[in-house]
């Protein structure tokens, strides 16, 4: 992870964000003992559980499991990586950060044309002259005007230079309104503005900037929507739809990515306040990696046509390889979620959210039915299958699926098998298996010894060398590694600040640890050790016994019963003494 301000700065940025502030912005805290209780912001719960710690400006939830400092709450909280939470945080304190080289200040200005022509657009529709139409589009689509200016539509007037002379006015130059993809320059010199007698929809970044806009033909003309083209502030590859809205539902709700801009106002307009849409694109990686970041799991809602068929198991292989688990939701009634609102209400709508379903899941038992007998059909369909189930990241999963195609298909593992060989090399299977490892795991979390002997360890740093030896175990499990490379630096620095240094999985366990607030003396170092060392060769025991129990094992595993063998047996003596 770069970090641009060095640590000085993530100090100082540190320092002058209270996560208490931080943190109220968005929930209720109420005091007890040395800490703030409230209703934690990542998982849905009655009772609270998510309690901030101020004076080691630390959060952690009991129910969810999710802890860290200021910098973890924003990135979790709005979804941004480091560097990005780093200059929220340094912006929201006054703290300048070195290193915004490129252009600076032309960001800004493309923003601010951006601002500018969203607010006359706006205007637009409202004028009671000029937005005559657009209006009336709106209502004959069924729109209310209040959800109307709760997305912030606009207008775009018939003509060629509404918004160039706005803009004029307003102070910005040609280059800059052309850069930013509202005016369009013309050859003989001058420029003239793109969208005309367009319905116009903003379209934000999720901190609410507008950095784009699509416009919607009032009649047949084509296209039916023009968007404006890619931009330094506009990649459409990374913008989503709605994210802006959306965002606060996904802390606690599925992203739900639909096709269209009215289907997004639909299903917001339903209560399903999750959904976005890529604009007119299909669904990207860096979308997937974007929506990673809030949830494990998707649901898309395609239109119910062969081309929306076609674009969900595009999309359907770009999340499935990041690592999210894709569900499906129909279609309730017509062609999208826009008509379906239209004809059959929001409740029609929310029956269908809560009804999804793995997306796989559908697409094995509708195949099952489509091929009834025919061999070389299921054969064809069986292909087809084949690298979506490839695309599954998590190979439990993926062995999930599989086993539904033989339930379902009545096909046994080795037909399978060379199915799979054959769709290989037909899809890029590269898988994000760190990003899988990340999220999947970390929220079942160590057994509790585990939080135990960190927390203990913290106190007593020295003592980890002598841990290792005893439980050479820890060193293939990803949070411990991320905490061994970065033992050094305990002490020498805050404990918070430590923290924040570990890769995400490591400092997941060290947040849960220092939440425990574990204060015992030296000796239990070596207790929760040995309880941990007994428990681990039992498991490894009987796994070995069972492996055992379905055939010959080779030389490394008999030679590995021996060894465990002894301990085991004196365990067993220890606790019949004991007992
Ligand atoms: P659709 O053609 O499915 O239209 O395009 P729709 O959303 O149902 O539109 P309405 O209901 O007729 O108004 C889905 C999405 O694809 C993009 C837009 O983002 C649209 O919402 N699109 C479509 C374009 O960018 N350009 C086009 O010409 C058409
Ligand atoms: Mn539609």
């Amino acid at each position: 992870m770069g970090r641009p301000g060095g640590p000085d700065v993530v100090a100082r940025v540190q320092q002058a964000s209270d996560l208490v502030a931080v943190v109220g912005e968005t929930v209720v805290l109420r005091r007890r003992g040395k800490k703030l209780w409230g209703l934690c912001p990542f998982h849905a719960e009655k009772t609270p559980s998510f309690s901030v710690d101020p004076e080691r400006q630390l959060f952690y939830c009991f129910g969810c499991r999710t802890g860290g400092n200021v910098f973890t709450y924003v990135m979790r909280r709005d979804g941004r990586t480091f560097p990005e939470a780093l200059a929220y945080l340094a912006e929201r304190a006054g703290i300048p950060l070195e290193g915004e080289t490129g252009r600076p200040g032309r960001r800004a200005r493309l923003l601010a044309v951006l601002a500018e022509a969203a607010r006359r657009y706006r205007a637009w529709l409202a004028d009671s002259e000029r937005g005559r139409a657009a209006r009336a589009y709106l209502h004959e689509r069924g729109v209310p005007a209040e959800w109307a200016e709760r997305f912030e539509l606009g207008y775009a007037p018939d003509g060629w230079d509404a918004l160039a002379v706005a803009l004029d006015r307003a102070g910005f130059t040609v280059e800059e309104a052309v850069e930013a993809g509202v005016l369009v320059r013309r050859a003989q010199g001058g420029a003239y503005d793109r969208l005309r007698h367009r319905l116009v929809f903003p379209i934000h970044d999720p901190d609410g900037r507008v950095v784009g806009f699509g416009g919607r033909a009032l009649g047949g003309e084509e296209p039916k929507y023009l968007n404006l083209p890619d931009t330094p502030v506009f990649q459409k590859g990374q913008v989503l739809f709605g994210a802006r809205w959306a965002r606060e539902a996904w802390r606690t709700a599925p992203p739900v990515v639909v096709e269209g801009y009215f289907d997004v106002l639909a299903a917001h307009r339903a209560g399903v306040t999750s959904a976005v849409a890529s604009l007119g694109t299909a669904l990207t990686a860096d979308h997937a990696r974007y929506l990673a970041r809030f949830a494990d799991r998707v649901i898309l809602c395609y239109d119910r046509d062969a081309a929306g068929a076609e674009a969900a198991a595009r999309a359907f292989v770009v999340l499935a390889q990041t690592g999210l688990s894709v569900y499906v939701m129909e279609v309730p009634v017509g062609k999208d979620l826009d008509e379906s609102l239209a004809r059959a209400g929001p409740e029609a709508i929310r029956r269908a959210y809560a009804a999804a379903e793995p997306y796989l899941a559908r697409r094995i038992r509708q195949e099952a039915y489509a091929v009834r007998v025919g061999a070389a059909e299921k054969a064809k369909a069986l292909r087809a299958l084949m690298p979506l189930i490839e695309a599954v990241a998590d190979p439990v999963e993926r062995a999930g699926f599989l086993q539904l195609v033989e339930r379902v298909w009545a096909l046994d593992h080795k037909t399978i098998a060379q199915a799979l060989r054959r769709g290989q090399g037909a899809g890029n299977n590269s898988r994000n298996s760190r990003h899988n490892m990340g999220r999947r795991q970390e929220k079942n979390g160590l057994p509790d010894d585990g939080i135990i002997l960190l927390g203990l360890l913290l106190q007593f740093p020295d003592g980890l060398e002598g841990v290792l030896t005893t439980l050479p175990e820890l060193c293939s499990d990803p949070r411990w590694v991320g905490i061994i490379e970065h033992w050094e630096d305990v002490g020498r620095m805050p404990v918070a600040l430590w923290v924040e240094t570990l890769p995400p999985p490591a400092r997941e366990l060290a947040t849960a640890a220092l939440a425990e607030d574990i204060d015992w003396p030296r000796s239990a170092l070596a207790t929760v050790v040995e309880r941990l060392r007994r428990k681990w060769d039992e498991e490894r025991w009987n796994t070995l016994q069972a492996r055992a129990a379905q055939g010959p094992l080779d030389a490394e595993l008999e030679a590995e019963i021996r060894r465990l063998w002894p301990r085991i047996r004196a365990a067993k003596q220890a606790e019949r003494g004991e007992g």
